[in-house]
């Protein structure tokens, strides 16, 4: 049996203190990160640079020592392999060329082609596998199909997702060519970070939340079973992280029904519910509200223990709600550890 904390967390075992890790934990929060950022020029020249990629990654784990270290690359890398453009505003997030027509999707390349520009990716695993500390896991990860659907219809981040729900409602077929198209990149792109050397890997659906129940079923759980079912075929022991962001009641069952091993909750479900009702399908991870990172005082740390004891009785990766963000104190995160291991 491992020793890695996160690793036994994902078999199901509970520990008195749960593994943890941040989603976003290499950012702009951490001035190391911002030094490195600056000297790499841009966002998507650290994404593609191994040698940055792996530092910035390690710069988490060296500070805080966290049970994991997560991949430093971008959910969009993928719509760029596939052949759209992709571009980052400074302090105005990503820009794609919109995909809007039937025409638009089948321009697209095809799924094992996305090997070719991804390649610098799967290069920073590698580093990252050798330059780890024994202790810690090492998780890949991808943009969920209907999640990376949004920003390559939209050409950009949307608050309520109206462009894809558009194209969806207004012209089904190619929409599902869309998704079909992305469900198999998604399948070889993290087939690739798994062959590389990432233990883990997780399935960002940051928007799942923006689906009605029905759309729900066929773009949020079906997609994620689909790449789950291929990857547990090519990699059997791997284990899947999926996080349908905003999915609320959607949660329950969301393990049985795409065979994630385990489920990444935002802060807006209750965890004494989630202990009850998704916590009983097995590991779960969460769900601690980003902004007590920023606020940090006695409130970080009663919500802290909160969520530990909610969970205390199954297995528990403690994690964030969503990711942490630029104006959060470094300090705080040294609060948050110590709430933890005192819970
Ligand atoms: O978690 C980590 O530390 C690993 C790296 C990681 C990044 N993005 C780096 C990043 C991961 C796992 C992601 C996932 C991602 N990217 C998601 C899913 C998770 C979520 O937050 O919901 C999404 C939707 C994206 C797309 C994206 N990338 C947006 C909308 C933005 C702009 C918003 C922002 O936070 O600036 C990015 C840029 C981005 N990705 C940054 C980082 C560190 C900031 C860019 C910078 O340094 O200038």
């Amino acid at each position: 049996m491992t020793t890695k904390k996160l690793l036994r967390a994902l078999a199901g075992e509970a520990q008195p203190t749960p593994p943890v890790w941040m989603m976003r934990q290499a950012g702009r929060y951490l001035p190391e990160y911002r030094a490195v950022r600056a000297r790499a020029g841009d966002f998507l020249s650290l994404c593609y640079t191994p040698d940055l990629a792996a530092e910035v990654t390690l710069q988490p784990i060296r500070r805080y020592s966290f049970d994991a270290a997560i991949l430093f690359a971008d959910i969009l890398l993928v719509p760029q392999a596939l052949g759209a453009e992709l571009w980052f505003a400074d302090g105005e997030g990503p820009r794609l060329s919109p995909v809007t027509t039937a025409a638009d999707i089948d321009a697209l390349a095809e799924a094992a082609a996305v090997h070719e520009r991804l390649a610098p990716v799967y290069q920073t695993v590698r580093i990252l596998s050798r330059e780890l500390p024994a202790q810690t896991a090492l998780i890949g990860f991808a943009g969920a199909p209907w999640t990376v659907a949004t920003y390559m219809i939209a050409g950009r981040g949307t608050p309520d997702q109206a462009p894809a729900h558009r194209l969806k409602d207004e012209a089904p077929k190619a929409f599902d060519r869309l998704i079909d198209r992305l469900t198999g990149a998604t399948i070889e792109y993290l087939s690739a970070q798994i062959d590389a050397g990432a233990e883990v890997v997780k399935l960002f659906d940051s928007w799942a939340g923006s689906l009605a129940p029905a759309d729900f079923a066929r773009y949020a759980v079906a997609p994620a079973r689909q790449i789950i079912a291929a990857l547990k075929q090519r990699h059997p022991g791997i284990p899947v992280i999926a996080f349908p962001r905003g999915a609320g009641s959607g949660y329950a069952g969301f393990a049985r029904a795409t065979g994630a091993d385990c489920v990444a909750l935002d802060q807006t479900v209750a965890p004494e519910w989630a202990a009850r009702h998704v916590q009983v399908d097995g590991c779960v991870q969460g769900n601690l509200a980003p902004r007590h990172l920023i606020g940090g005082g006695q409130a970080l740390i009663d919500e802290t223990r909160a969520i530990v004891r909610a969970f205390r009785h199954g297995p528990h990766i403690f994690n964030l709600g969503h990711g942490i963000t630029p104006d959060a104190d470094p300090a705080n995160v040294r609060l948050m550890l110590e709430a933890l291991a005192d819970a």
